[in-house]
């Protein structure tokens, strides 16, 4: 069975209130296009096209503006609302009757991947068990926090006080085609969602959850603040202006893939107008 995605787009965004008091954080710009854009490049690099979109029931209709049923870059997009942000296991609830038992990538529509290894690694896992990726980084307390002993996945803990080490869980996650049934066996934690960790550690438990380190050329961005969601936007801007690229251009994925022909790129920048987007789409075509 293929590996389908599962796009997690919902959550208040109160972290970054006032921002996000009426438009969805996902769907703030990092630089030149929407933020939920990235990680849909992200499953999008990883062969992924037959995904389910999870908003709020208030913001459906924004991320249908931004993305309709996908056919643009060759996707296959299913749309399904989280009435109440009650953790993210419950995309897989929510999902349960898309995957239709197949194994799936989530990705959290707020978790900025850049690199060209990351894509390869995603088609590589195993479709059985479960697969997460861990980033080094300076402040874990924020995350969920993995521990590790030669490579193997041992503990993790959410978002601990003291953090057992500096490898944080990101939001990409390959679970097998059992995850919705783990997923209905969760109860909330202290704070009142279903924790992410707390459905890894069903297959932790029967040692079956792999990890997979980001190379060193990956970049796992934050926008969980003002400063980190400029920080991002710097750094688009910076990759973008340097070498006249548009980084993360959903497009050039489909068109590479063979998902999209370049009549469909050219139509796309007819629809972008005068924009330095549209230009870049152009020059894909008249290289
Ligand atoms: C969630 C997960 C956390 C993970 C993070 C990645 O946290 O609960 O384990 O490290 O995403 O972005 P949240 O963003 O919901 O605080």
């Amino acid at each position: 069975m293929k590996r389908k995605g599962i796009l997690l787009a919902g959550g208040t965004g109160s972290r970054l209130f006032p921002a996000t008091l009426a438009v969805s954080k996902q769907l703030l710009p990092v630089y030149d296009k929407p933020m939920v854009l990235y990680p849909l490049a992200t499953l999008m690099h990883a062969g992924i096209r037959d995904i389910a979109v999870i908003t709020t029931p208030d913001d459906q209709a924004a991320f249908q503006r931004l993305l309709g049923d996908g056919s643009t870059w060759g996707l296959s997009l299913t749309w399904l609302v989280q009435p109440r942000p009650e953790g993210l296991p419950q995309a897989y609830t929510l999902a349960e009757g898309f995957l239709a038992g197949s194994p799936s990538a989530l990705v959290l529509g707020d978790n900025l991947f850049f690199g060209a290894s990351l894509g390869p690694q995603v088609e590589r896992a195993p479709l059985g068990g479960a697969t997460v990726f861990a980033a080094r980084v300076r402040d874990p307390e924020r995350y969920g926090v993995l521990v590790l002993d030669d490579g193997r996945v041992v503990d993790m803990v959410e978002k601990p006080a003291d953090p057992p080490s500096p490898w944080a869980l990101t939001g990409l996650y390959l679970l097998d085609g059992t995850a919705p049934a783990r997923a209905a066996t969760l109860r909330p934690s202290a704070r009142g969602e279903l924790e992410i960790t707390d459905l890894l550690r069903t297959w932790l438990d029967e040692g079956a959850l792999g990890v997979e380190q980001l190379g060193r050329d990956v970049a796992w961005l934050d926008t969980g603040t003002p400063d980190a969601l400029l920080d991002a936007a710097s750094w688009v801007r910076t990759l973008t202006v340097r070498q006249d690229t548009v980084v993360a251009c959903l497009e050039e994925i489909a068109l590479a893939r063979g998902w999209i022909d370049t009549d469909d790129v050219l139509e796309r920048a007819d629809r972008l107008g005068p924009t330095a987007y549209a230009r870049y789409l152009r020059s894909l075509v008249h290289r």
